[in-house]
Protein backbone atom coordinates (compact mmCIF):
# COMPACT_ATOMS: atom_id res chain seq x y z
CA UNK A 1 0.00 0.00 0.00
CA UNK A 2 1.02 3.84 -1.02
CA UNK A 3 2.77 5.55 1.82
CA UNK A 4 0.27 8.27 3.46
CA UNK A 5 1.55 9.62 6.62
CA UNK A 6 -0.75 11.25 8.76
CA UNK A 7 0.12 14.98 10.36
CA UNK A 8 -0.47 15.52 13.76
CA UNK A 9 -1.82 18.82 15.06
CA UNK A 10 -0.74 19.16 18.66
CA UNK A 11 -3.72 20.66 21.19
CA UNK A 12 -2.05 20.66 24.33
CA UNK A 13 -1.28 25.00 24.30
CA UNK A 14 -5.06 25.28 23.90
CA UNK A 15 -7.65 22.96 23.47
CA UNK A 16 -6.33 20.42 25.80
CA UNK A 17 -6.14 22.70 28.98
CA UNK A 18 -9.49 24.98 27.94
CA UNK A 19 -11.16 21.06 27.46
CA UNK A 20 -9.68 19.69 31.13
CA UNK A 21 -8.49 22.40 33.28
CA UNK A 22 -11.04 25.53 32.55
CA UNK A 23 -7.78 27.03 30.01
CA UNK A 24 -5.96 28.02 33.06
CA UNK A 25 -2.59 27.07 31.82
CA UNK A 26 -0.31 29.96 31.82
CA UNK A 27 2.58 31.06 29.58
CA UNK A 28 4.71 30.65 32.12
CA UNK A 29 4.09 26.87 32.48
CA UNK A 30 4.19 26.77 28.15
CA UNK A 31 7.59 27.92 28.43
CA UNK A 32 9.94 25.43 29.49
CA UNK A 33 8.58 23.18 26.92
CA UNK A 34 7.96 25.35 23.40
CA UNK A 35 11.30 24.73 21.73
CA UNK A 36 10.89 20.97 23.00
CA UNK A 37 7.09 21.00 21.26
CA UNK A 38 8.66 23.02 18.50
CA UNK A 39 11.26 19.74 17.53
CA UNK A 40 8.55 17.53 17.56
CA UNK A 41 7.46 17.93 14.21
CA UNK A 42 3.53 18.60 14.37
CA UNK A 43 1.55 19.78 11.66
CA UNK A 44 0.70 22.89 14.04
CA UNK A 45 0.84 23.67 17.68
CA UNK A 46 -2.77 24.96 18.73
CA UNK A 47 -2.55 27.95 21.16
CA UNK A 48 -4.83 30.95 21.33
CA UNK A 49 -8.65 31.14 20.79
CA UNK A 50 -11.77 32.69 22.48
CA UNK A 51 -11.23 30.69 25.85
CA UNK A 52 -7.45 31.52 26.08
CA UNK A 53 -7.69 35.17 25.52
CA UNK A 54 -10.41 35.49 27.47
CA UNK A 55 -9.37 33.69 30.64
CA UNK A 56 -5.95 35.78 29.91
CA UNK A 57 -7.37 39.09 30.83
CA UNK A 58 -9.87 37.72 33.03
CA UNK A 59 -7.70 35.68 35.68
CA UNK A 60 -4.43 35.24 34.49
CA UNK A 61 -3.30 38.73 34.32
CA UNK A 62 -1.60 37.89 31.05
CA UNK A 63 -1.63 40.33 27.88
CA UNK A 64 -3.15 37.63 25.08
CA UNK A 65 -1.28 39.77 22.78
CA UNK A 66 2.04 39.55 24.63
CA UNK A 67 1.69 35.53 25.18
CA UNK A 68 1.12 35.27 21.05
CA UNK A 69 4.17 37.14 21.00
CA UNK A 70 6.46 34.92 23.22
CA UNK A 71 4.89 31.40 21.59
CA UNK A 72 6.25 33.09 18.37
CA UNK A 73 9.99 33.71 19.50
CA UNK A 74 9.93 30.28 20.58
CA UNK A 75 8.09 28.32 17.84
CA UNK A 76 10.29 28.89 15.17
CA UNK A 77 9.23 25.84 12.77
CA UNK A 78 6.08 24.96 13.69
CA UNK A 79 2.67 26.91 12.65
CA UNK A 80 1.02 28.26 15.64
CA UNK A 81 -3.11 28.03 15.07
CA UNK A 82 -6.03 30.05 16.67
CA UNK A 83 -9.66 29.31 16.58
CA UNK A 84 -11.92 31.59 15.18
CA UNK A 85 -15.27 32.60 15.22
CA UNK A 86 -15.51 33.90 12.27
CA UNK A 87 -17.77 37.21 12.43
CA UNK A 88 -17.99 36.52 16.37
CA UNK A 89 -14.04 36.66 16.39
CA UNK A 90 -13.52 35.84 20.12
CA UNK A 91 -16.19 37.62 21.74
CA UNK A 92 -20.20 35.97 22.01
CA UNK A 93 -21.54 38.95 19.68
CA UNK A 94 -21.10 40.04 16.03
CA UNK A 95 -18.53 42.31 15.11
CA UNK A 96 -18.54 44.99 12.41
CA UNK A 97 -16.25 44.09 9.15
CA UNK A 98 -14.05 46.41 9.85
CA UNK A 99 -13.46 44.83 13.58
CA UNK A 100 -13.04 41.26 12.09
CA UNK A 101 -10.30 42.58 9.35
CA UNK A 102 -8.30 44.58 11.78
CA UNK A 103 -8.68 41.68 14.11
CA UNK A 104 -7.21 38.92 12.01
CA UNK A 105 -4.78 41.37 10.20
CA UNK A 106 -2.95 42.13 13.82
CA UNK A 107 -3.37 38.51 14.59
CA UNK A 108 -1.65 37.17 11.64
CA UNK A 109 0.78 39.98 12.51
CA UNK A 110 1.33 38.61 15.87
CA UNK A 111 2.23 35.16 14.71
CA UNK A 112 -0.53 33.17 13.84
CA UNK A 113 0.04 31.21 10.83
CA UNK A 114 -2.65 28.91 10.87
CA UNK A 115 -6.87 30.63 10.87
CA UNK A 116 -9.17 27.75 11.81
CA UNK A 117 -12.36 29.33 11.04
CA UNK A 118 -15.93 28.30 11.75
CA UNK A 119 -19.18 29.21 12.98
CA UNK A 120 -21.62 28.29 14.92
CA UNK A 121 -24.35 28.01 12.50
CA UNK A 122 -22.47 27.19 9.53
CA UNK A 123 -23.56 30.01 7.95
CA UNK A 124 -21.26 31.06 5.15
CA UNK A 125 -22.24 34.48 5.38
CA UNK A 126 -20.36 34.66 8.75
CA UNK A 127 -17.22 32.62 7.35
CA UNK A 128 -16.93 35.28 4.48
CA UNK A 129 -15.19 38.34 5.57
CA UNK A 130 -12.34 36.57 8.39
CA UNK A 131 -11.30 34.17 5.63
CA UNK A 132 -11.21 37.12 3.00
CA UNK A 133 -9.20 39.22 5.20
CA UNK A 134 -6.86 35.88 6.47
CA UNK A 135 -6.23 35.06 2.29
CA UNK A 136 -5.24 38.28 2.12
CA UNK A 137 -2.57 38.89 5.28
CA UNK A 138 0.66 39.52 4.18
CA UNK A 139 2.40 36.82 6.29
CA UNK A 140 0.47 34.24 4.00
CA UNK A 141 -1.55 32.37 6.66
CA UNK A 142 -3.08 29.17 6.15
CA UNK A 143 -6.68 29.54 6.00
CA UNK A 144 -9.13 26.61 7.22
CA UNK A 145 -12.61 26.40 6.75
CA UNK A 146 -14.42 24.67 9.51
CA UNK A 147 -17.67 22.24 9.48
CA UNK A 148 -19.35 22.27 12.80
CA UNK A 149 -19.79 18.96 13.35
CA UNK A 150 -24.01 17.98 14.60
CA UNK A 151 -26.57 15.18 14.96
CA UNK A 152 -30.22 16.15 13.94
CA UNK A 153 -32.70 15.63 11.69
CA UNK A 154 -31.85 18.45 9.65
CA UNK A 155 -28.04 17.34 9.33
CA UNK A 156 -26.74 14.79 7.03
CA UNK A 157 -23.06 13.95 5.62
CA UNK A 158 -24.26 15.00 2.44
CA UNK A 159 -24.64 18.47 4.36
CA UNK A 160 -21.28 18.99 5.30
CA UNK A 161 -19.94 17.86 1.96
CA UNK A 162 -22.02 20.78 0.54
CA UNK A 163 -20.33 22.98 3.36
CA UNK A 164 -16.94 21.92 2.41
CA UNK A 165 -17.68 22.73 -1.62
CA UNK A 166 -18.24 26.23 -0.61
CA UNK A 167 -15.58 26.68 1.64
CA UNK A 168 -13.03 25.48 -1.11
CA UNK A 169 -14.43 27.65 -3.49
CA UNK A 170 -13.88 30.57 -1.09
CA UNK A 171 -10.08 29.72 -1.58
CA UNK A 172 -9.87 27.38 2.06
CA UNK A 173 -6.43 25.93 2.40
CA UNK A 174 -7.80 23.29 4.39
CA UNK A 175 -11.16 21.66 6.05
CA UNK A 176 -11.80 21.10 9.09
CA UNK A 177 -14.35 18.65 10.95
CA UNK A 178 -14.88 20.48 14.24
CA UNK A 179 -16.39 17.60 16.39
CA UNK A 180 -16.42 20.01 19.36
CA UNK A 181 -18.63 17.08 21.49
CA UNK A 182 -17.39 14.19 20.46
CA UNK A 183 -21.00 13.06 18.24
CA UNK A 184 -19.02 11.50 15.81
CA UNK A 185 -18.90 7.92 15.32
CA UNK A 186 -16.22 5.76 13.71
CA UNK A 187 -18.15 4.59 10.38
CA UNK A 188 -19.82 7.95 10.33
CA UNK A 189 -16.64 9.25 10.10
CA UNK A 190 -15.24 7.15 7.61
CA UNK A 191 -18.14 7.59 5.65
CA UNK A 192 -18.24 11.44 5.94
CA UNK A 193 -14.11 11.31 5.24
CA UNK A 194 -14.47 9.29 2.04
CA UNK A 195 -17.19 11.86 0.63
CA UNK A 196 -15.15 14.92 1.61
CA UNK A 197 -12.04 13.50 -0.07
CA UNK A 198 -14.52 12.68 -3.36
CA UNK A 199 -15.53 16.50 -3.49
CA UNK A 200 -13.05 18.67 -2.15
CA UNK A 201 -9.05 18.71 -3.35
CA UNK A 202 -8.21 20.33 -0.03
CA UNK A 203 -6.73 18.61 2.78
CA UNK A 204 -8.97 17.22 5.77
CA UNK A 205 -8.25 17.60 9.47
CA UNK A 206 -10.30 16.10 11.66
CA UNK A 207 -11.01 17.42 15.38
CA UNK A 208 -12.87 15.71 18.10
CA UNK A 209 -13.42 15.14 22.09
CA UNK A 210 -12.97 11.80 23.51
CA UNK A 211 -16.42 12.38 25.70
CA UNK A 212 -18.45 9.69 24.32
CA UNK A 213 -15.72 8.17 24.01
CA UNK A 214 -15.36 7.10 20.38
CA UNK A 215 -12.28 9.59 19.89
CA UNK A 216 -9.42 6.85 19.34
CA UNK A 217 -11.66 4.56 17.03
CA UNK A 218 -12.96 7.66 15.13
CA UNK A 219 -9.62 8.46 14.32
CA UNK A 220 -8.57 5.05 12.97
CA UNK A 221 -11.63 4.86 10.90
CA UNK A 222 -11.02 8.65 9.06
CA UNK A 223 -7.29 7.79 8.88
CA UNK A 224 -8.30 5.00 6.94
CA UNK A 225 -10.83 6.51 5.01
CA UNK A 226 -8.10 9.19 3.54
CA UNK A 227 -8.19 11.71 6.32
CA UNK A 228 -5.05 14.36 6.17
CA UNK A 229 -4.34 15.49 9.87
CA UNK A 230 -5.81 14.45 13.30
CA UNK A 231 -6.11 16.21 16.21
CA UNK A 232 -4.36 15.03 19.02
CA UNK A 233 -3.02 16.17 22.93
CA UNK A 234 0.02 14.84 24.94
CA UNK A 235 -1.02 12.11 27.35
CA UNK A 236 -1.51 14.50 30.56
CA UNK A 237 -4.26 16.37 28.80
CA UNK A 238 -5.90 13.70 26.76
CA UNK A 239 -9.40 11.57 26.29
CA UNK A 240 -11.91 12.60 28.91
CA UNK A 241 -13.40 16.04 27.32
CA UNK A 242 -10.17 16.69 25.56
CA UNK A 243 -8.13 15.17 22.30
CA UNK A 244 -7.07 11.50 21.91
CA UNK A 245 -3.74 11.27 23.15
CA UNK A 246 -0.71 11.79 20.74
CA UNK A 247 1.26 9.56 21.91
CA UNK A 248 -1.42 6.51 21.40
CA UNK A 249 -1.68 7.76 17.85
CA UNK A 250 1.71 7.82 17.00
CA UNK A 251 1.95 4.20 18.02
CA UNK A 252 -1.10 3.15 16.42
CA UNK A 253 -0.34 4.33 13.24
CA UNK A 254 3.45 3.21 13.89
CA UNK A 255 4.78 0.52 10.52
CA UNK A 256 2.04 1.06 8.90
CA UNK A 257 1.33 3.29 5.51
CA UNK A 258 -0.08 6.16 7.68
CA UNK A 259 3.17 6.08 10.33
CA UNK A 260 3.41 9.80 11.46
CA UNK A 261 7.22 9.77 11.56
CA UNK A 262 7.09 11.31 14.96
CA UNK A 263 8.97 9.94 17.73
CA UNK A 264 6.72 8.80 20.89
CA UNK A 265 10.15 8.59 23.68
CA UNK A 266 10.93 12.30 22.54
CA UNK A 267 7.57 13.11 24.02
CA UNK A 268 8.31 11.48 27.27
CA UNK A 269 9.81 14.47 29.15
CA UNK A 270 7.45 16.79 27.53
CA UNK A 271 4.40 15.11 28.94
CA UNK A 272 6.45 14.63 32.27
CA UNK A 273 6.23 18.53 32.28
CA UNK A 274 2.54 18.80 31.51
CA UNK A 275 1.55 16.05 33.73
CA UNK A 276 2.79 18.53 36.90
CA UNK A 277 1.54 21.58 35.50
CA UNK A 278 -2.06 19.64 35.18
CA UNK A 279 -1.34 18.24 39.38
CA UNK A 280 -0.40 22.25 39.80
CA UNK A 281 -3.56 23.98 37.69
CA UNK A 282 -5.75 21.64 39.56
CA UNK A 283 -4.68 22.26 42.75
CA UNK A 284 -4.85 26.50 42.57
CA UNK A 285 -7.94 26.13 40.27
CA UNK A 286 -9.67 23.71 42.25
CA UNK A 287 -10.20 21.88 39.64
CA UNK A 288 -12.14 18.27 38.59
CA UNK A 289 -9.18 18.09 36.32
CA UNK A 290 -11.25 14.76 34.85
CA UNK A 291 -14.34 13.53 33.78
CA UNK A 292 -16.62 10.34 33.15
CA UNK A 293 -16.65 8.87 29.64
CA UNK A 294 -20.57 10.23 28.67
CA UNK A 295 -22.04 8.92 25.57
CA UNK A 296 -25.37 10.15 26.64
CA UNK A 297 -23.76 13.24 24.99
CA UNK A 298 -24.86 12.54 21.85
CA UNK A 299 -28.28 13.80 23.56
CA UNK A 300 -27.16 16.86 25.02
CA UNK A 301 -24.05 17.92 22.33
CA UNK A 302 -21.92 19.94 24.92
CA UNK A 303 -18.88 20.37 24.04
CA UNK A 304 -15.66 19.33 26.55
CA UNK A 305 -14.96 23.13 26.68
CA UNK A 306 -18.21 24.17 28.35
CA UNK A 307 -19.01 20.59 30.12
CA UNK A 308 -16.19 21.24 32.84
CA UNK A 309 -16.88 24.98 33.19
CA UNK A 310 -20.40 24.14 33.56
CA UNK A 311 -19.50 21.57 36.24
CA UNK A 312 -17.55 24.15 38.34
CA UNK A 313 -20.41 25.96 38.05
CA UNK A 314 -22.81 23.90 39.49
CA UNK A 315 -20.32 22.97 42.31
CA UNK A 316 -20.04 26.62 42.79
CA UNK A 317 -23.83 27.14 43.00
CA UNK A 318 -24.06 23.91 44.98
CA UNK A 319 -26.67 23.00 42.36
CA UNK A 320 -25.00 19.20 41.29
CA UNK A 321 -28.11 18.09 42.24
CA UNK A 322 -29.83 19.63 38.60
CA UNK A 323 -27.30 18.34 36.74
CA UNK A 324 -29.15 15.40 35.00
CA UNK A 325 -32.34 17.39 34.99
CA UNK A 326 -30.11 19.87 32.64
CA UNK A 327 -28.91 17.76 30.28
CA UNK A 328 -32.05 16.64 29.78
CA UNK A 329 -33.57 19.92 29.43
CA UNK A 330 -30.74 21.12 26.56
CA UNK A 331 -31.82 19.09 23.70
CA UNK A 332 -35.46 19.74 23.64
CA UNK A 333 -34.49 23.85 24.04
CA UNK A 334 -32.09 23.23 21.01
CA UNK A 335 -35.10 21.55 18.86
CA UNK A 336 -37.11 24.71 19.86
CA UNK A 337 -34.20 27.08 18.71
CA UNK A 338 -34.09 25.32 15.37
CA UNK A 339 -31.36 22.72 15.86
CA UNK A 340 -28.02 25.00 16.06
CA UNK A 341 -24.50 23.19 16.50
CA UNK A 342 -23.55 23.81 20.01
CA UNK A 343 -20.69 25.27 20.01
CA UNK A 344 -19.56 28.99 21.51
CA UNK A 345 -21.44 31.01 21.67
CA UNK A 346 -24.84 28.59 20.77
CA UNK A 347 -23.76 26.04 23.17
CA UNK A 348 -23.54 29.10 25.64
CA UNK A 349 -26.74 30.80 24.70
CA UNK A 350 -28.95 27.54 24.71
CA UNK A 351 -26.62 26.13 27.78
CA UNK A 352 -27.72 29.46 29.76
CA UNK A 353 -31.67 28.83 28.67
CA UNK A 354 -31.67 25.22 29.50
CA UNK A 355 -30.29 25.94 33.03
CA UNK A 356 -32.99 29.13 33.71
CA UNK A 357 -35.56 26.89 32.67
CA UNK A 358 -34.33 23.78 35.07
CA UNK A 359 -33.98 26.49 37.96
CA UNK A 360 -37.22 28.55 37.69
CA UNK A 361 -39.14 25.29 36.93
CA UNK A 362 -41.13 26.86 34.38
CA UNK A 363 -40.08 27.09 30.61
CA UNK A 364 -39.42 30.35 29.07
CA UNK A 365 -40.72 32.34 32.08
CA UNK A 366 -37.33 34.27 32.05
CA UNK A 367 -35.55 34.29 28.32
CA UNK A 368 -32.11 35.96 28.36
CA UNK A 369 -31.79 38.52 25.59
CA UNK A 370 -28.84 36.29 23.76
CA UNK A 371 -31.62 33.87 23.40
CA UNK A 372 -34.15 35.71 21.73
CA UNK A 373 -31.37 37.21 19.55
CA UNK A 374 -30.58 34.06 18.83
CA UNK A 375 -34.00 33.00 17.61
CA UNK A 376 -35.05 36.33 15.61
CA UNK A 377 -31.35 35.39 13.61
CA UNK A 378 -28.60 37.94 14.99
CA UNK A 379 -26.18 35.27 14.73
CA UNK A 380 -27.61 33.95 11.15
CA UNK A 381 -29.65 30.80 9.91
CA UNK A 382 -30.36 28.24 12.01
CA UNK A 383 -30.48 25.05 10.57
CA UNK A 384 -34.11 24.42 10.83
CA UNK A 385 -36.85 27.60 10.58
CA UNK A 386 -38.17 28.04 13.85
CA UNK A 387 -41.50 27.84 14.47
CA UNK A 388 -43.42 31.23 14.20
CA UNK A 389 -45.34 30.71 17.17
CA UNK A 390 -42.66 29.97 19.53
CA UNK A 391 -41.14 33.18 18.44
CA UNK A 392 -43.86 35.86 18.97
CA UNK A 393 -46.16 33.98 21.64
CA UNK A 394 -43.59 31.80 23.53
CA UNK A 395 -40.61 34.26 23.15
CA UNK A 396 -42.38 37.53 22.78
CA UNK A 397 -40.50 38.59 19.81
CA UNK A 398 -42.15 41.20 17.02
CA UNK A 399 -42.41 39.98 13.61
CA UNK A 400 -40.09 43.30 12.80
CA UNK A 401 -37.21 42.12 14.83
CA UNK A 402 -36.67 39.20 12.93
CA UNK A 403 -33.46 39.29 10.69
CA UNK A 404 -33.28 38.14 7.56
CA UNK A 405 -30.25 40.48 6.38
CA UNK A 406 -27.51 39.40 8.65
CA UNK A 407 -24.39 41.59 6.80
CA UNK A 408 -27.26 44.34 6.89
CA UNK A 409 -27.22 44.10 10.75
CA UNK A 410 -23.49 43.49 11.43
CA UNK A 411 -22.54 46.88 9.62
CA UNK A 412 -24.74 48.69 12.35
CA UNK A 413 -21.96 47.72 14.71
CA UNK A 414 -19.55 49.45 15.92
CA UNK A 415 -16.39 50.29 13.82
CA UNK A 416 -12.55 50.66 15.00
CA UNK A 417 -12.46 53.68 15.39
CA UNK A 418 -15.89 53.93 17.59
CA UNK A 419 -14.34 51.50 19.78
CA UNK A 420 -11.05 53.40 19.81
CA UNK A 421 -13.14 56.24 20.75
CA UNK A 422 -15.00 54.56 23.88
CA UNK A 423 -11.61 53.88 24.92
CA UNK A 424 -10.21 57.15 25.00
CA UNK A 425 -13.08 58.63 26.78
CA UNK A 426 -12.58 55.53 29.39
CA UNK A 427 -9.14 57.67 30.28
CA UNK A 428 -6.59 56.17 27.57
CA UNK A 429 -4.94 58.66 25.48
CA UNK A 430 -3.19 56.48 22.85
CA UNK A 431 -4.20 53.09 22.85
CA UNK A 432 -2.69 50.83 21.00
CA UNK A 433 -4.49 48.79 18.30
CA UNK A 434 -4.01 45.29 20.24
CA UNK A 435 -5.48 47.16 23.40
CA UNK A 436 -8.78 48.75 21.14
CA UNK A 437 -8.79 44.79 19.68
CA UNK A 438 -9.23 43.19 23.52
CA UNK A 439 -11.56 46.00 24.41
CA UNK A 440 -13.80 45.28 21.47
CA UNK A 441 -14.10 41.65 22.71
CA UNK A 442 -14.17 41.95 26.34
CA UNK A 443 -15.35 45.30 26.87
CA UNK A 444 -15.31 45.07 30.55
CA UNK A 445 -12.83 42.30 31.30
CA UNK A 446 -10.29 44.09 29.35
CA UNK A 447 -10.62 47.43 31.42
CA UNK A 448 -10.18 45.98 34.36
CA UNK A 449 -6.92 44.23 33.39
CA UNK A 450 -5.59 47.73 31.72
CA UNK A 451 -6.08 49.23 34.95
CA UNK A 452 -3.97 46.83 36.49
CA UNK A 453 -1.09 47.56 34.64
CA UNK A 454 1.45 49.65 36.43
CA UNK A 455 1.01 53.67 36.20
CA UNK A 456 -2.82 53.45 34.93
CA UNK A 457 -5.10 54.91 37.11
CA UNK A 458 -8.71 54.60 36.27
CA UNK A 459 -10.23 58.07 36.02
CA UNK A 460 -12.71 59.18 39.14
CA UNK A 461 -15.59 57.48 38.86
CA UNK A 462 -14.82 54.63 36.93
CA UNK A 463 -15.90 51.66 38.54
CA UNK A 464 -13.67 48.39 38.48
CA UNK A 465 -14.61 45.19 38.91
CA UNK A 466 -11.35 43.19 40.84
CA UNK A 467 -10.53 40.36 38.17
CA UNK A 468 -10.49 36.95 40.51
CA UNK A 469 -6.20 36.50 39.71
CA UNK A 470 -4.01 36.94 42.34
CA UNK A 471 -0.90 36.81 40.11
CA UNK A 472 -0.54 39.34 38.08
CA UNK A 473 2.65 37.67 35.82
CA UNK A 474 5.49 39.92 36.52
CA UNK A 475 3.57 43.01 36.91
CA UNK A 476 2.84 44.88 39.59
CA UNK A 477 -0.84 45.21 40.44
CA UNK A 478 -3.25 48.32 40.65
CA UNK A 479 -4.00 49.20 44.09
CO1 LIG B 1 -12.27 21.34 20.47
Amino acid sequence: MEKKPVKITETILRDAHQSLCATRMRISQMLPQLEALDNVGFNALEAWGGATFDTCLRFLGEDPWERLDTLKAHLKKTPIQMLLRGQNLLGYNHYNDDVVRAFVRKASEHGVKVFRIFDALNDITNLRTSIDEALHCKEHPHVQGCLVYTISPFHKNETFVELARQLEKMGCHSICIKDMSGLLKPYVAEDLVKKLKAAVKIPIELHTHYTSGFGSMTYMKAVEAGVDIIDCALAPFANDTSQPCTETMIETFAGTPFDTGLSRKELIPISQHFAKVKADLIKEFNLKGYFDVNPNVLDFQIPGGMLSNLVNQLKDAHMEDKYQDLLDEMPRVRADVGFPPLVTPSSQIVGTMATMNVISGKRYAMVPKEFKDLARGKFGHTPKAIDHDFLTNTLKIKDEEIITDIAKEDAKEKTVAQFREDLVKKGFKNPSDEDVLSFALFPQVALDFFYQRPMVEPPKGIKIVKPAFTQTAGRKGWK
